[in-house]
Protein backbone atom coordinates (compact mmCIF):
# COMPACT_ATOMS: atom_id res chain seq x y z
CA UNK A 1 0.00 0.00 0.00
CA UNK A 2 1.36 3.81 -0.89
CA UNK A 3 0.99 5.79 2.83
CA UNK A 4 2.26 8.49 0.83
CA UNK A 5 -1.19 8.78 -0.72
CA UNK A 6 -3.54 11.14 0.62
CA UNK A 7 -6.19 9.46 2.96
CA UNK A 8 -9.39 11.08 3.28
CA UNK A 9 -10.77 12.10 6.48
CA UNK A 10 -12.68 9.03 7.52
CA UNK A 11 -11.62 6.71 4.53
CA UNK A 12 -10.43 3.51 5.60
CA UNK A 13 -7.33 3.16 8.08
CA UNK A 14 -4.01 1.61 6.27
CA UNK A 15 -4.49 -2.51 6.45
CA UNK A 16 -3.05 -4.04 9.51
CA UNK A 17 -0.02 -5.20 7.54
CA UNK A 18 0.83 -1.85 5.71
CA UNK A 19 4.58 0.10 6.16
CA UNK A 20 5.78 3.21 5.98
CA UNK A 21 8.76 5.15 5.15
CA UNK A 22 10.20 6.82 9.04
CA UNK A 23 13.18 8.35 10.62
CA UNK A 24 14.10 5.15 12.54
CA UNK A 25 16.78 4.59 15.64
CA UNK A 26 17.14 1.16 16.15
CA UNK A 27 19.72 2.07 18.79
CA UNK A 28 20.89 5.04 21.69
CA UNK A 29 23.59 7.25 19.56
CA UNK A 30 23.29 10.28 18.41
CA UNK A 31 21.87 11.99 14.89
CA UNK A 32 24.20 9.45 12.82
CA UNK A 33 21.69 6.20 13.87
CA UNK A 34 18.89 7.52 12.44
CA UNK A 35 18.01 6.06 8.94
CA UNK A 36 15.29 6.42 6.91
CA UNK A 37 13.50 3.03 6.55
CA UNK A 38 10.20 0.88 5.78
CA UNK A 39 8.59 -0.02 8.88
CA UNK A 40 5.22 -1.26 9.90
CA UNK A 41 2.20 1.34 10.22
CA UNK A 42 1.41 0.77 14.02
CA UNK A 43 -1.52 -0.06 15.62
CA UNK A 44 -3.82 1.65 18.05
CA UNK A 45 -4.13 0.17 21.12
CA UNK A 46 -7.04 0.40 23.44
CA UNK A 47 -6.87 4.30 24.17
CA UNK A 48 -4.69 5.48 21.88
CA UNK A 49 -5.64 6.82 18.06
CA UNK A 50 -3.75 6.62 14.85
CA UNK A 51 -3.30 9.62 13.37
CA UNK A 52 -1.88 10.32 9.77
CA UNK A 53 0.82 12.48 10.87
CA UNK A 54 0.56 16.00 8.82
CA UNK A 55 2.94 17.88 10.76
CA UNK A 56 5.84 17.32 13.94
CA UNK A 57 8.57 18.91 15.21
CA UNK A 58 12.03 18.46 16.87
CA UNK A 59 12.41 19.40 19.89
CA UNK A 60 15.54 18.61 22.74
CA UNK A 61 13.03 15.98 24.23
CA UNK A 62 13.80 13.91 21.06
CA UNK A 63 17.54 14.56 21.39
CA UNK A 64 17.18 13.06 25.15
CA UNK A 65 15.11 9.72 23.58
CA UNK A 66 17.43 9.27 20.76
CA UNK A 67 21.27 9.58 22.68
CA UNK A 68 19.02 7.93 25.81
CA UNK A 69 20.39 10.80 28.03
CA UNK A 70 20.23 11.55 31.00
CA UNK A 71 20.21 7.58 31.91
CA UNK A 72 17.53 7.23 34.20
CA UNK A 73 15.52 8.27 31.00
CA UNK A 74 15.68 4.28 29.68
CA UNK A 75 13.79 2.85 32.84
CA UNK A 76 10.76 4.28 30.39
CA UNK A 77 12.62 4.35 26.98
CA UNK A 78 13.99 0.90 26.93
CA UNK A 79 17.10 -0.22 29.40
CA UNK A 80 19.52 -1.79 26.66
CA UNK A 81 17.56 -0.31 23.38
CA UNK A 82 14.77 2.39 22.27
CA UNK A 83 11.02 0.86 22.83
CA UNK A 84 9.99 3.33 20.04
CA UNK A 85 12.11 3.64 17.29
CA UNK A 86 10.58 7.05 15.63
CA UNK A 87 11.21 9.97 17.11
CA UNK A 88 9.19 13.11 16.77
CA UNK A 89 6.82 13.84 19.99
CA UNK A 90 4.76 16.38 18.64
CA UNK A 91 2.22 15.55 16.09
CA UNK A 92 -1.10 17.24 14.16
CA UNK A 93 -2.63 15.47 11.79
CA UNK A 94 -6.16 13.16 11.24
CA UNK A 95 -7.14 10.77 12.89
CA UNK A 96 -7.72 7.66 10.69
CA UNK A 97 -8.30 4.90 13.07
CA UNK A 98 -8.99 4.84 16.78
CA UNK A 99 -8.76 1.81 19.48
CA UNK A 100 -11.65 -0.05 21.75
CA UNK A 101 -11.91 2.37 24.57
CA UNK A 102 -11.59 5.63 22.75
CA UNK A 103 -14.21 8.28 23.14
CA UNK A 104 -13.18 11.37 22.71
CA UNK A 105 -12.26 11.04 18.62
CA UNK A 106 -13.59 9.83 15.40
CA UNK A 107 -11.42 8.54 12.33
CA UNK A 108 -11.72 12.00 10.28
CA UNK A 109 -11.11 14.18 13.53
CA UNK A 110 -8.01 17.00 12.81
CA UNK A 111 -5.99 16.74 15.82
CA UNK A 112 -2.71 17.72 17.44
CA UNK A 113 -0.62 16.79 20.78
CA UNK A 114 2.21 15.28 21.62
CA UNK A 115 3.45 12.08 22.32
CA UNK A 116 6.75 11.87 24.64
CA UNK A 117 7.92 8.61 23.74
CA UNK A 118 7.67 9.54 19.97
CA UNK A 119 6.43 8.52 16.49
CA UNK A 120 5.73 11.89 14.89
CA UNK A 121 8.75 11.90 12.30
CA UNK A 122 6.60 9.07 10.33
CA UNK A 123 3.56 8.82 8.12
CA UNK A 124 1.29 7.95 11.02
CA UNK A 125 1.76 7.49 14.07
CA UNK A 126 -0.34 6.57 18.19
CA UNK A 127 -1.18 8.83 20.66
CA UNK A 128 -3.20 8.51 24.17
CA UNK A 129 -6.36 10.26 23.48
CA UNK A 130 -5.99 12.26 26.37
CA UNK A 131 -2.62 13.83 25.13
CA UNK A 132 -4.04 15.28 21.93
CA UNK A 133 -7.08 17.84 21.53
CA UNK A 134 -9.00 19.06 18.17
CA UNK A 135 -6.55 21.89 16.21
CA UNK A 136 -8.58 24.58 15.22
CA UNK A 137 -10.37 24.96 12.15
CA UNK A 138 -8.36 27.78 10.89
CA UNK A 139 -4.61 26.71 12.35
CA UNK A 140 -2.37 25.19 9.88
CA UNK A 141 -1.04 21.56 10.44
CA UNK A 142 1.82 22.99 10.44
CA UNK A 143 1.57 25.53 13.01
CA UNK A 144 0.36 23.26 15.31
CA UNK A 145 2.37 20.62 14.81
CA UNK A 146 5.59 23.04 16.11
CA UNK A 147 3.89 23.86 18.60
CA UNK A 148 2.64 21.12 21.33
CA UNK A 149 6.21 20.06 23.62
CA UNK A 150 7.81 23.61 23.39
CA UNK A 151 4.38 25.53 23.78
CA UNK A 152 3.16 23.31 26.66
CA UNK A 153 6.62 23.94 28.57
CA UNK A 154 6.00 27.72 28.12
CA UNK A 155 2.25 27.63 29.34
CA UNK A 156 2.80 24.98 32.23
CA UNK A 157 5.93 26.91 33.35
CA UNK A 158 4.61 30.60 33.21
CA UNK A 159 0.90 30.16 33.87
CA UNK A 160 0.16 27.29 35.93
CA UNK A 161 3.62 27.07 38.03
CA UNK A 162 5.05 30.38 38.14
CA UNK A 163 1.55 31.67 37.76
CA UNK A 164 2.55 35.15 36.22
CA UNK A 165 0.67 38.37 36.52
CA UNK A 166 0.08 40.90 34.16
CA UNK A 167 2.65 43.78 34.17
CA UNK A 168 5.52 41.54 36.14
CA UNK A 169 8.92 41.64 34.52
CA UNK A 170 9.82 38.04 33.23
CA UNK A 171 13.54 37.32 32.32
CA UNK A 172 13.88 34.59 29.71
CA UNK A 173 17.53 32.82 29.54
CA UNK A 174 17.51 30.76 26.51
CA UNK A 175 15.13 32.57 24.41
CA UNK A 176 16.01 31.66 20.95
CA UNK A 177 15.32 28.24 20.83
CA UNK A 178 12.25 26.23 20.69
CA UNK A 179 10.74 26.49 24.16
CA UNK A 180 12.24 29.99 24.93
CA UNK A 181 10.50 31.51 21.37
CA UNK A 182 7.32 30.03 22.72
CA UNK A 183 7.81 31.34 25.85
CA UNK A 184 8.71 35.09 24.38
CA UNK A 185 5.20 35.42 23.04
CA UNK A 186 3.57 33.00 26.03
CA UNK A 187 4.49 35.86 28.44
CA UNK A 188 3.65 38.66 26.42
CA UNK A 189 -0.01 37.23 25.99
CA UNK A 190 -0.30 37.06 29.71
CA UNK A 191 0.51 40.96 29.73
CA UNK A 192 4.38 40.78 31.08
CA UNK A 193 7.29 42.74 30.19
CA UNK A 194 9.86 40.33 28.38
CA UNK A 195 13.35 40.38 28.80
CA UNK A 196 15.27 37.76 26.58
CA UNK A 197 19.05 36.41 26.59
CA UNK A 198 19.89 34.57 23.40
CA UNK A 199 23.30 35.47 20.99
CA UNK A 200 23.55 37.45 18.62
CA UNK A 201 22.39 36.26 15.59
CA UNK A 202 19.49 35.78 17.07
CA UNK A 203 18.73 39.36 18.63
CA UNK A 204 16.34 40.33 15.71
CA UNK A 205 14.02 37.13 15.74
CA UNK A 206 13.75 37.22 19.47
CA UNK A 207 12.60 41.08 19.63
CA UNK A 208 10.30 40.30 16.29
CA UNK A 209 9.01 37.10 18.62
CA UNK A 210 8.51 40.05 20.86
CA UNK A 211 10.73 40.81 23.09
CA UNK A 212 10.67 44.28 25.17
CA UNK A 213 14.16 43.99 25.51
CA UNK A 214 17.15 41.68 24.32
CA UNK A 215 20.29 41.00 26.35
CA UNK A 216 22.97 39.51 23.95
CA UNK A 217 25.12 36.71 25.63
CA UNK A 218 27.88 37.09 23.91
CA UNK A 219 28.42 41.21 25.19
CA UNK A 220 26.87 41.28 28.51
CA UNK A 221 25.78 38.46 30.94
CA UNK A 222 22.20 38.76 32.51
CA UNK A 223 23.49 38.78 36.05
CA UNK A 224 25.46 41.61 35.49
CA UNK A 225 22.94 44.59 34.38
CA UNK A 226 21.39 45.46 37.67
CA UNK A 227 17.70 44.35 36.24
CA UNK A 228 15.55 42.09 38.58
CA UNK A 229 12.86 40.12 37.28
CA UNK A 230 9.82 39.08 39.21
CA UNK A 231 9.86 35.49 36.99
CA UNK A 232 12.87 33.80 35.84
CA UNK A 233 12.36 31.17 33.28
CA UNK A 234 15.95 29.05 32.70
CA UNK A 235 16.24 27.03 29.10
CA UNK A 236 19.87 27.12 29.56
CA UNK A 237 21.34 26.23 33.07
CA UNK A 238 24.54 28.29 32.43
CA UNK A 239 24.36 29.92 35.81
CA UNK A 240 23.40 27.83 39.01
CA UNK A 241 19.96 28.61 40.56
CA UNK A 242 21.87 30.40 43.63
CA UNK A 243 23.89 32.97 41.23
CA UNK A 244 20.03 33.70 39.44
CA UNK A 245 18.95 34.93 42.77
CA UNK A 246 21.22 38.27 42.26
CA UNK A 247 18.14 38.88 39.50
CA UNK A 248 15.37 38.35 41.19
CA UNK A 249 13.07 40.38 42.89
CA UNK A 250 11.48 39.28 46.64
CA UNK A 251 8.98 37.11 46.14
CA UNK A 252 10.00 35.88 42.45
CA UNK A 253 9.81 32.79 40.81
CA UNK A 254 12.63 30.91 39.43
CA UNK A 255 11.84 27.96 36.64
CA UNK A 256 14.16 25.38 36.13
CA UNK A 257 13.57 24.21 32.86
CA UNK A 258 16.46 22.64 31.43
CA UNK A 259 18.49 20.40 33.77
CA UNK A 260 21.70 22.70 35.96
CA UNK A 261 25.07 22.29 33.94
CA UNK A 262 26.66 21.91 36.70
CA UNK A 263 26.49 17.98 38.02
CA UNK A 264 24.27 18.15 41.24
CA UNK A 265 24.24 14.46 40.81
CA UNK A 266 27.71 14.46 42.73
CA UNK A 267 26.40 15.41 45.91
CA UNK A 268 22.47 15.58 45.34
CA UNK A 269 21.40 16.39 48.87
CA UNK A 270 24.08 19.03 50.03
CA UNK A 271 23.24 20.90 46.58
CA UNK A 272 19.43 20.52 46.72
CA UNK A 273 19.60 21.41 50.79
CA UNK A 274 21.94 24.78 50.04
CA UNK A 275 19.81 25.56 47.27
CA UNK A 276 16.76 25.39 48.85
CA UNK A 277 18.05 27.70 51.90
CA UNK A 278 19.38 30.17 49.63
CA UNK A 279 16.02 30.68 47.84
CA UNK A 280 14.33 30.75 51.61
CA UNK A 281 16.91 33.54 52.79
CA UNK A 282 15.84 35.65 49.16
CA UNK A 283 12.06 35.37 49.70
CA UNK A 284 11.99 33.15 46.38
CA UNK A 285 10.53 30.33 45.22
CA UNK A 286 12.36 27.75 43.08
CA UNK A 287 10.38 25.76 40.82
CA UNK A 288 10.68 22.53 38.68
CA UNK A 289 8.57 20.52 36.62
CA UNK A 290 8.34 18.44 33.42
CA UNK A 291 6.01 19.67 31.30
CA UNK A 292 3.18 17.12 29.79
CA UNK A 293 0.53 16.97 27.77
CA UNK A 294 -3.44 17.42 29.22
CA UNK A 295 -6.32 18.52 27.16
CA UNK A 296 -6.80 22.11 28.88
CA UNK A 297 -3.50 23.04 28.13
CA UNK A 298 -3.30 21.86 24.74
CA UNK A 299 -6.85 23.90 23.88
CA UNK A 300 -5.46 26.77 25.40
CA UNK A 301 -2.19 26.77 23.10
CA UNK A 302 -5.01 26.01 20.74
CA UNK A 303 -6.78 29.52 21.54
CA UNK A 304 -3.96 31.21 21.39
CA UNK A 305 -2.92 30.08 18.09
CA UNK A 306 -6.50 30.78 16.76
CA UNK A 307 -6.10 34.04 18.26
CA UNK A 308 -2.98 34.95 16.53
CA UNK A 309 -1.32 35.46 20.17
CA UNK A 310 1.01 32.75 19.28
CA UNK A 311 2.84 32.55 16.21
CA UNK A 312 5.26 29.27 15.83
CA UNK A 313 9.06 30.80 14.74
CA UNK A 314 9.99 28.08 12.51
CA UNK A 315 13.86 28.45 11.15
CA UNK A 316 13.10 25.70 8.42
CA UNK A 317 10.68 22.70 7.32
CA UNK A 318 12.27 19.66 6.43
CA UNK A 319 10.89 15.94 5.23
CA UNK A 320 12.40 12.86 7.18
CA UNK A 321 15.42 12.95 5.11
CA UNK A 322 16.01 16.30 7.01
CA UNK A 323 15.16 14.49 10.63
CA UNK A 324 19.09 13.80 11.44
CA UNK A 325 20.73 17.27 10.26
CA UNK A 326 17.81 18.95 12.50
CA UNK A 327 18.41 16.43 15.77
CA UNK A 328 22.31 17.14 15.31
CA UNK A 329 21.90 20.78 15.39
CA UNK A 330 19.45 20.51 18.43
CA UNK A 331 22.08 18.32 20.17
CA UNK A 332 24.72 21.24 19.88
CA UNK A 333 22.50 22.95 22.29
CA UNK A 334 22.53 26.16 19.58
CA UNK A 335 19.48 25.12 17.43
CA UNK A 336 17.08 27.98 16.41
CA UNK A 337 13.53 27.94 17.32
CA UNK A 338 11.81 25.24 15.92
CA UNK A 339 12.23 22.62 13.08
CA UNK A 340 9.26 21.20 11.64
CA UNK A 341 8.73 18.00 10.24
CA UNK A 342 6.34 16.96 6.86
CA UNK A 343 6.76 12.81 6.64
CA UNK A 344 4.87 13.30 3.39
CA UNK A 345 7.08 15.44 1.86
N1 LIG B 1 11.28 20.78 32.06
C1 LIG B 1 10.66 20.47 30.93
O1 LIG B 1 9.52 19.96 30.93
C2 LIG B 1 11.34 20.74 29.61
C3 LIG B 1 10.57 20.76 28.43
C4 LIG B 1 11.21 21.08 27.24
C5 LIG B 1 12.57 21.34 27.22
N2 LIG B 1 13.28 21.24 28.37
C6 LIG B 1 14.73 21.54 28.38
O2 LIG B 1 14.85 22.94 28.16
C7 LIG B 1 16.03 23.22 27.44
C8 LIG B 1 15.68 24.07 26.22
O3 LIG B 1 14.86 23.33 25.35
P1 LIG B 1 14.61 23.85 23.87
O4 LIG B 1 13.68 22.88 23.22
O5 LIG B 1 14.27 25.28 23.85
O6 LIG B 1 16.08 23.68 23.25
P2 LIG B 1 16.64 24.20 21.86
O7 LIG B 1 15.51 24.43 20.91
O8 LIG B 1 17.71 23.25 21.46
O9 LIG B 1 17.27 25.64 22.17
C9 LIG B 1 18.38 25.82 22.93
C10 LIG B 1 18.67 27.33 22.88
O10 LIG B 1 19.56 27.64 23.96
C11 LIG B 1 20.25 28.81 23.56
N3 LIG B 1 21.48 28.96 24.34
C12 LIG B 1 22.56 28.15 24.36
N4 LIG B 1 23.49 28.64 25.23
C13 LIG B 1 22.96 29.78 25.74
C14 LIG B 1 23.43 30.75 26.69
N5 LIG B 1 24.60 30.63 27.28
N6 LIG B 1 22.61 31.78 27.00
C15 LIG B 1 21.40 31.92 26.42
N7 LIG B 1 20.91 31.04 25.50
C16 LIG B 1 21.69 29.99 25.19
C17 LIG B 1 20.52 28.64 22.10
O11 LIG B 1 20.53 29.91 21.48
P3 LIG B 1 21.86 30.50 20.81
O12 LIG B 1 22.07 29.73 19.53
O13 LIG B 1 21.51 31.93 20.64
O14 LIG B 1 23.01 30.23 21.78
C18 LIG B 1 19.33 27.79 21.61
O15 LIG B 1 18.45 28.56 20.87
C19 LIG B 1 16.64 21.86 27.11
O16 LIG B 1 17.64 21.58 28.07
C20 LIG B 1 15.50 20.89 27.25
O17 LIG B 1 15.92 19.58 27.59
C21 LIG B 1 12.70 20.97 29.57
Amino acid sequence: MNTDAPIAPGSEPPARSATMRASVARRYGTADVLTVEEVPVPTAGKKEVLVRVEASSLNALDWHFLTGTPYPLRLMSGLRRPKRIVRGADVAGTVVAVGAKVTRFQPGDEVFGECDAGGGCAPFMVVNEEHVVAKPPGVGFDVAGATPVAGLTAVQGLRNKAQLQPGEQVLINGAAGGVGTFAVQVAKAMGATVTAVCSTRNVEMVRSAGADEVIDYTVDDFVDGGRRFDVMMDNVGNRTPAECLSVLNPGARYLAVSGPKENPWIDPIPHLARTALKFLRADATFLQYTAKPNHDDLTYLGQLLSDGHLVPVVDRVVGLEGVADGLAEIGTGHAKAKIVVMPHR
